[in-house]
């Protein structure tokens, strides 16, 4: 068995910079055609100079792949209508962190109030540009998203033609929330439909699977199938490949951060397939995004089969998602 799949996009990537980035750029640029690329550098992009260098870096390390990199900028409330207009040709969106909750999120958002938010969301909802969500309190950990409900639902409203992503959902109360306001979109990584909590810690804890946010319950990896396996509309596969050198993964203080670039794909065949859901595949890994971000991609096919993949145990010094395991698709 086959499958083609249209001009894949990966609508929430990290690439990182210097070596790493030379060293994994390629897993993304060789299978999709375009990415949503993360801001979270050690030092955040939030300039038009950094997005322009940064974009450079990248297509050098995609080296001639056909790739493009949607670029981002790291969201600060000082961004006015007018750096943002000029940004506009530059990016596709903007980032949200709340301040410390992930990598390199130091210089994120402290103030929640719309009053001190205003200004950029403003904006961007004027100049149509979406804003990204990493949606996490700094509350008990397998609550943090839900807490966050509030603010998504508070800027909703507040700016009902601002296109607001909820980045890599975990929980089934952000599905709910999903449903609430048209404003509101979702990406789903790959590990938050395979994994839970269990997966992670539930035995002898498995660093390569700790990221942020951490996986849930059972009930909201079966919301999370739901959204994925109908293509709900509102809905966009994002990776939320996150690599780091195998050291600081398997430490004492784990980096937060699960690699599957190179196994998404085959993955998502495998996933879907069990699933009995094949056809709706490429409306999850493409067409939505394509209709969300009014974007149109590069066109590149991308052909499986379904045939046995050993996933190697390291791609460039970093463990993917199922390292040492096999997988029953493969890139032909
Ligand atoms: O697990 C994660 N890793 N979650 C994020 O939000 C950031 C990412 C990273 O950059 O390593
Ligand atoms: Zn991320």
């Amino acid at each position: 068995m086959k499958l083609t799949l249209n001009s894949p996009l990966d609508m929430h990537l990290h690439l990182r910079d210097g070596q790493m980035l030379q060293n994994i750029a390629k897993y993304s640029s060789s299978c999709f055609a375009g990415a949503i690329i993360m801001p979270n550098l050690i030092s955040p992009v939030t300039t038009i100079k950094e997005v322009e260098a940064y974009k450079k870096r990248i297509l050098k390390a995609t080296g001639g792949d056909e790739f493009e990199p949607f670029m981002t900028l790291f969201f600060q409330n000082s961004y006015d209508y007018k750096f943002l207009k000029e940004a506009k040709d530059h990016i596709k969106a903007i980032k949200l962190y709340p301040s410390g909750i992930t990598t390199n999120s130091q210089g994120g958002v402290n103030n929640f109030e719309i009053d001190s938010l205003k200004q950029t969301l403003e904006a961007m909802s004027e100049l149509e540009l979406p804003l990204l969500v990493h949606g996490e309190t700094n509350g008990f950990v397998l609550d943090r998203e839900r807490e966050f409900g509030s603010f998504y639902e508070k800027i909703a409203k507040a700016f009902p033609k601002l296109k607001i992503v909820m980045e890599h959902i975990t929980d089934k109360a952000s599905v709910k929330l999903l449903e609430k306001f048209d404003n509101l979109y979702a990406t789903i990584t790959l590990h938050h439909l395979l994994i839970t909590l269990d997966d992670v810690a539930g035995g002898l804890l498995k660093p390569h699977l700790f990221c942020k946010p951490i996986a849930k319950r059972y009930e909201d990896k079966e919301a999370l199938l739901d959204l994925a396996l109908n293509a709900n509309p509102k809905v966009m596969f994002g990776s939320d490949s996150a690599p780091h050198p195998k050291n600081k993964k398997e430490s004492c203080g784990c980096a937060a951060g699960v690699f599957t670039a190179p196994v998404a794909l085959p993955a998502l065949c495998e996933l879907f397939e069990k699933h009995h859901k094949l056809e709706n595949l490429q409306k999850f890994i493409s067409s939505n995004a394509r209709e969300i971000y009014k974007l149109t991609p590069i066109q590149k096919n991308i052909t499986l089969e379904k045939k046995e993949f050993s996933v190697p145990q390291n791609y460039g010094g970093v463990v993917p998602m199922f390292a040492g395991e096999k997988l029953s698709w493969r890139y032909i």
